[in-house]
């Protein structure tokens, strides 16, 4: 059997790193296709480096655009690969636009799709990542899922049970794998967190395209740096906007984009974590860290229901939400968030 996996932006990559890994260890031939959606070495190069993924087989270099001309170009790039390799299943990963766009090619030449991360809603249309999650599920022939709230889901929308297979959370497997390695770059500690600290992570166009919402967040992480260390790695989207627009950033610790394993070394510490990130409202639920999530929904509800998560969705509140903030005594963690997932989904392709 063969796989072909297509990954494009940050969050794909600690998603097919364990899924890789695992169908490696079953004997499945496998390619790994990289759209070039993200190509700094800080959003993309540094973080195959981290997981330990092979790098990609080809690399489709489509660079960043409007939404409808990277989706283009992804797809156009993408069709003539996909017919030169013929796999028996696309394998897909999360919200990105590279997801959709290869998806959609995968259809019109009747190459089957399997979608890892398959079943999150926000129920926000305007989202560019909500048409993403729609589009790929509902040509996907294989729904694999992080939560079992996603499985239902996809049966409310009426897709065949057949197709849906709960394998649990991908990412949390490459967490699990880097804690030691996290740990071991001291990055925390050269930046002065102290555990006090408060790590954040901005790059929505809700939040970063909207000025006055962009200045009022930027405004309370600045009064909250006052008090505490405030390190906040910035998209490079993010950080241009911020200096466009001339903002105070105070004690604020801005830097640029730091790799996985700095990354998790800065969360796994923190009192809490200031987030508009679909990944990072999951690694915190998984390591017991607090999380206060800067938008008005979540695709990913079972962080607050079973995590700790908590929607800010005015940035007014972000000041008292970091001080109240506690650990939770007890760390719970959703059914099938256990470092074996990727295992799961290996299995469930190689069974069809
Ligand atoms: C993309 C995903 C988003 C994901 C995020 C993680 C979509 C619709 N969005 O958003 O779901 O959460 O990645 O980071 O697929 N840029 C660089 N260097 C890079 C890549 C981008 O400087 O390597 C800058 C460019 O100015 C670019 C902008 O970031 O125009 C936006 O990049 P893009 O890939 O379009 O979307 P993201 O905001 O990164």
């Amino acid at each position: 059997m063969k796989l072909l996996h297509v990954v494009g932006a940050r969050p794909n990559f600690p998603k097919l790193a364990p899924v890789h890994r695992a169908a490696t260890r079953l004997g499945l031939v496998q390619t790994v296709v990289h759209t070039g959606q993200h190509y700094d070495d800080a959003m993309s190069a540094n973080f195959f480096r981290d997981l330990g993924i092979p790098a990609p087989d080809v690399n489709l270099e489509v660079g960043s655009g409007s939404h409808a001309s990277q989706t283009a170009r992804i797809m156009e790039r993408f069709e003539p690969v996909l017919i030169a390799e013929r796999p028996d299943w696309l394998v897909v990963y999360g919200d990105v636009n590279s997801t959709m766009a290869t998806a959609i090619v995968a259809a019109k030449l009747g190459v089957r799709i399997a979608h890892v991360e398959a079943g999150l809603r926000s129920g926000d249309r305007s989202m560019p990542e909500e048409i993403n999650r729609l589009v790929t599920d509902r040509l996907a022939n294989l729904l694999l899922t992080p939560s079992t709230d996603a499985s239902a889901t996809l049966r409310a929308e009426g897709e065949p049970d057949d197709e849906i297979e709960f394998v649990g959370n991908v990412m949390i497997d490459t967490l699990f794998t880097a804690l030691p390695n996290a740990e071991a770059t001291g990055y925390a500690r050269r930046m002065g967190a102290d555990g006090t600290h408060v790590a954040v992570t901005l790059h929505r166009p809700s939040n970063v395209d909207e000025p006055v919402r962009l200045a009022s967040i930027i405004s309370a992480l600045e009064q909250i740096s006052q008090t505490r260390p405030v390190i906040f790695p910035a998209h490079p989207r993010t950080r241009a906007r911020i200096a466009d627009m001339g903002l105070s950033t105070g004690h604020i610790q801005l830097v640029d984009p730091i790799a996985y394993h700095e990354m998790l070394d800065l969360v796994r510490g923190a009192h809490v974590v200031v987030t508009d990130s679909g990944g990072l409202q999951e690694e915190t639920t998984a390591l017991g860290v607090p999380c206060l999530t800067v938008r008005e929904n979540t695709e990913r509800p079972i962080t607050i229901t079973e995590g700790t998560n908590r929607l800010m969705p005015d940035p007014a509140q972000l000041v008292a939400g970091v001080e109240s903030a506690v650990r939770p005594t007890v760390r719970r963690s959703p059914e099938g968030w256990d470092g074996h997932a990727g295992e799961r989904v290996a299995l469930a392709l190689s069974r069809r």
